[in-house]
C-alpha cells in the first residue's frame, strides 16, 4: 500500500494488494463513518462523496458505517430477496430476451442502458419503467462523482439539478436508497459487462467454445475503488496511519486474478454486495439465451 501524507494537507493510502484489501475491509479500525475533519484534501473528498451519494440528508447504503442502525438487516434482507431472484434468472427465462437480443447485436447503447436500469428498478417496484429522464438522472449523479469540471458541478449544485436527479430516482423506487444507488452505479457496471458480452458473442468461434462460467466471469466488472476511513491511529501491513486517514481500496485491479474474484462484490466483507448472486445469475441467463442461438 502507498500512503501520501502531508500533515494538514492530505493523508490518503492507496491499497492494491488483494490480501491487504481483504485485511482492511475486515478490520474494525477501518469503517465508513466518514468524519469530516482532518487534512484539507481528505475533508474535500469526503464532503463531495457524501453530498453526491446522499439524498435529503440520508446516505446511500454503500456510504453507511458498519454499525449504522438497520444497515446490516437491510443488507441481509436485500441479499435474501436477490438470491431468490437469482435462481429465477439463471436459466435464462423469456423475460431476458430483450437483453439477449441486444447482446446478439441488435440495438443502441442507450437501449441496453434503459433495459438494465429497468431490470434493476423492477427488483424494487414490479411495474418500474426506465425513461430517458431516469437514465439521464443516473448518468448525472455518476458524472458528478467523477468529473473535474468545477463550473459544471457548481451549476448542477446551485441549480438543484443534482438533487432533482436523485429525488427522481428515489421516488421511482418508493424511496428505497439501495434501489436508487443500484440504478446509478450498479447499472453502469452491468451495462459495461453486457457490452463485453456483445463483443464475445460477435466472435462465432469463441461464442461456441467458451464455457458459460468463463463468459460470465469476463463480463463481471467491480467498482474501481471503495473507500474506508481509519477510526483510530495505528499501523497496518507496515503502513502507519492516523485517525481520519482515507484508504482507497482498488478493487478493479485487485479483483482481476481468478483467486481474487471475491473482491468484485467484496463477498468476504461485512459490506458485501447484496447483489453478489443476482448479477452473475443475470449475466448467466443472458449468455445462456445468446449461446443457445449460436448455431442458427
Ligand atoms: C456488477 C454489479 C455490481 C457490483 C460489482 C457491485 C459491487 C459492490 C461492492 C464491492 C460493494 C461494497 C461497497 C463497500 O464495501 O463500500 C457493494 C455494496 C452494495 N451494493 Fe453492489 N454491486 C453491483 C450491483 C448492485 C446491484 C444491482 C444492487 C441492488 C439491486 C446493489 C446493491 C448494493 C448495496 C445496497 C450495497 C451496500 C451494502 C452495505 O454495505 O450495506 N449492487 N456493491
Amino acid at each position: 500500500m502507498k500512503r501520501t501524507y502531508f500533515p494538514g494537507i492530505t493523508d490518503i493510502v492507496v491499497v492494491t494488494d488483494p490480501a491487504e484489501i481483504r485485511t482492511i475491509s475486515n478490520d474494525s479500525r477501518f469503517d465508513r463513518e466518514f468524519i469530516g475533519h482532518g487534512p484539507v484534501r481528505n475533508v474535500q473528498l469526503l464532503r463531495k462523496m457524501l453530498r453526491i451519494f446522499s439524498l435529503n440528508g440520508r446516505r446511500f447504503p454503500p456510504m453507511l458505517p458498519r454499525t449504522s442502525p438497520g444497515r446490516a438487516a437491510a443488507q441481509d434482507e436485500l441479499w435474501a430477496k436477490l438470491h431468490r431472484e437469482a435462481d429465477a434468472v439463471k436459466s435464462g427465462p423469456a423475460k431476458l430476451e430483450p437483453l439477449a437480443e441486444w447482446v446478439r447485436g441488435i440495438g443502441t447503447a442507450e437501449q441496453i442502458d434503459l433495459l438494465v436500469q429497468q431490470s434493476i428498478g423492477r427488483l424494487f417496484v414490479e411495474t418500474f419503467t426506465a425513461t430517458e429522464e431516469s437514465l439521464a438522472a443516473a448518468h448525472m449523479v455518476l458524472e458528478a462523482a467523477s468529473s473535474s469540471n468545477v463550473l459544471k458541478m457548481l451549476w448542477w449544485r446551485i441549480s438543484g439539478s443534482l438533487e432533482r436527479a436523485k429525488t427522481l430516482l428515489g421516488s421511482m423506487v418508493n424511496g428505497e436508497l439501495a434501489g436508487a444507488i443500484a440504478m446509478i452505479t450498479g447499472r453502469q457496471l452491468i451495462v459495461d459487462g453486457l457490452h463485453k458480452m456483445r463483443e464475445l458473442a460477435a466472435d462465432p468461434a469463441l461464442r461456441s467454445s467458451i464455457t458459460t462460467d468463463a463468459a460470465v466471469n469476463e463480463c463481471l466488472f467491480s467498482p474501481v475503488t471503495v473507500v474506508r476511513q481509519a477510526t483510530t491511529s495505528g499501523e497496518v501491513g507496515g503502513c502507519p496511519f492516523r485517525k481520519g486517514s482515507l484508504f482507497m481500496l482498488g478493487l478493479r485491479s485487485a479483483s482481476k486474478g481468478a483467486a481474487n474474484r471475491d473482491l468484485v462484490f467484496l463477498s468476504q466483507s461485512w459490506s458485501r454486495c447484496p447483489a453478489e448472486k443476482w448479477v452473475p445469475a443475470l449475466l448467466e441467463g443472458v449468455w445462456t439465451r445468446v449461446s443457445a442461438t449460436s448455431h442458427e
